[in-house]
C-alpha cells in the first residue's frame, strides 16, 4: 500500500529520494496535525506576491554618481564593479539613463581638480559638483538630485573639516564651510542636501545657510546614524577620499551605540532635518527599525560601498547568485524601515525589478 511518506518529496528526484535515510522512517505514533498551515500561502506564485509584505520599486532608489572634470571621461573603479568616475556630459548621460528606468534619483560626489586645508573645492561656485548640478537642472530630469554635502573629497588631508593644531577636525569651523556649501548646491540646482560629515550642529547651520540664501525650499537629508565603518573602503577609492592620517572614529559614530544613534536622529530632526539617512545599511537593520518606530520622517538607508562591493565580488567568483543576494538585501532594508535607499546596483536593480513580474 502507498503512504504519504512513499510519495516524492516536493522537488527532489525520486533517486534522491531513495538516497534519504529518513525518507523510509515509518512514523511510530501518529502525529498531531500541523495547527497552522502557513505553507497555505506560499503555493504558487501568484499567493505569494498576493501576501508579500514588503516591494521595491525603482522610484525609492538612488544612485551615487562620481563626478571628475573634463568631457567624456567614463574611469571604471576597481573596487567597486560596474560603478564608474565621470564627468559631467557622463553624469547627465548617466542621469538621463537611470530616469528613463525610473530610478528615483542621483546623489552626486565630487573629486575637484585641486584640493586644500579646508576644502574650497566644495563650495566653490565654478566647483565640480556645482558644474553637474546645473547641468542636471538644466535638462530637467525627473528625478531627485542630491548633493553630498562634506569635505573629506576635497581636503588635502581627507578629513570632513579643517585641521585644529592637534590634528582634530575644527567642528565649528567646518559647519560654517558646510553651510556655505550647501547654499552653494542649492543654488546650482540641487533639490536636496546631504550633510554626511557627522559634524555637530551642522544641520542647523545649513538650514541657517540655506534660508540665508534664500533656499527656504530645498530639503535637508540628515546622515544621522552614520557609524565608522570599514565598509566604505571602496568609496574611499572612488572618491579618493581616505583621511591622509588617523580615521574617522572622532567624529563618525561607534558601530556599538544603537541608543546613540537615536540621540543623533533626534538632535538632526531638532536642527531641521526633513529626512533622516541611516548608513551602512545592512549592519544597521535594527537602527532602521527603532527609527521607523520612534520617529515620523522619511527614512532612508544608504546601502554602502563595501556592502555592494561584497556582493559584487563574490558573485563575480559564482559564489553567489547577485542577483537574488542584492535583490534579498534590498528587501529586508526596505523591511526594516527603509523608505528609500542609495545603492550603486540602482540601474541593475531597476532593470531587474522591469523584468520579474512576480
Ligand atoms: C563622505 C561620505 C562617505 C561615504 C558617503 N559620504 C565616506 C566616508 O565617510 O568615509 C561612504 C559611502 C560608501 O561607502 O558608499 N563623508
Amino acid at each position: 500500500m502507498t503512504s504519504l511518506l512513499d510519495l516524492p518529496a516536493e522537488g527532489v528526484p525520486s533517486a534522491a529520494k531513495e538516497a534519504d535515510p529518513t525518507a523510509s522512517v515509518p512514523s511510530a505514533v501518529p502525529l498531531p496535525p500541523p495547527g497552522h498551515r502557513l505553507r497555505r500561502t506560499r503555493r504558487t506564485p501568484a499567493l505569494r506576491a498576493l501576501v508579500r509584505e514588503t516591494r521595491l520599486d525603482p522610484a525609492m532608489l538612488v544612485a551615487p554618481l562620481f563626478v571628475v572634470p573634463g568631457r567624456g571621461v567614463r574611469q571604471a573603479i576597481g573596487s567597486l564593479p560596474g560603478v564608474a568616475r565621470v564627468s559631467p556630459d557622463e553624469a547627465l548621460a548617466d542621469a538621463r539613463a537611470l530616469a528613463d528606468l525610473g530610478v528615483g534619483g542621483v546623489i552626486l560626489f565630487g573629486l575637484p581638480a585641486a584640493k586644500d586645508g579646508v576644502g574650497s573645492g566644495a563650495w566653490i561656485a565654478d566647483g565640480i559638483v556645482q558644474a553637474t548640478l546645473r547641468r542636471l537642472r538644466d535638462a530637467g530630469l525627473d528625478l531627485v538630485v542630491i548633493a553630498d554635502t562634506c569635505l573629506c573629497e576635497y581636503t588635502d588631508h581627507g578629513h570632513c573639516g579643517p585641521l585644529l593644531p592637534d590634528g582634530r577636525v575644527d567642528n565649528d569651523a567646518a559647519i560654517e564651510i558646510l553651510a556655505r556649501t550647501a547654499a552653494s548646491q542649492a543654488e546650482a540646482g540641487a533639490d536636496v542636501v546631504a550633510p554626511s560629515a557627522m559634524m555637530d550642529g551642522q544641520v542647523a547651520a545649513i538650514r541657517a545657510g540655506l534660508d540665508a540664501a534664500g533656499h527656504h525650499e530645498t530639503p535637508i537629508l540628515a546622515y544621522a546614524a552614520k557609524t565608522a565603518s570599514a565598509f566604505y573602503g571602496p568609496f574611499r577609492e572612488a572618491a579618493d577620499s581616505a583621511p591622509a592620517f588617523g580615521d574617522r572614529r572622532g567624529y563618525q559614530m561607534d558601530p556599538a551605540n544603537a541608543r546613540e544613534a537615536m540621540r543623533e536622529m533626534a538632535n538632526d530632526l531638532a536642527e531641521g532635518a526633513d529626512m533622516l539617512l541611516v548608513k551602512p545599511a545592512l549592519p544597521s537593520l535594527d537602527l532602521l527599525a527603532r527609527a521607523r518606530d520612534r520617529f515620523d520622517v522619511p527614512i532612508g538607508a544608504y546601502q554602502v560601498s563595501g556592502e555592494h562591493a561584497v556582493i559584487a565580488a563574490a558573485a563575480e567568483r559564482g559564489w553567489v547568485d547577485g542577483r537574488r543576494m542584492q535583490l534579498e538585501a534590498l528587501t529586508s532594508i526596505a523591511r526594516a524601515g527603509a523608505s528609500f535607499v542609495i545603492t550603486y546596483a540602482a540601474a541593475d536593480v531597476a532593470r531587474w525589478l522591469r523584468e520579474e513580474s512576480r
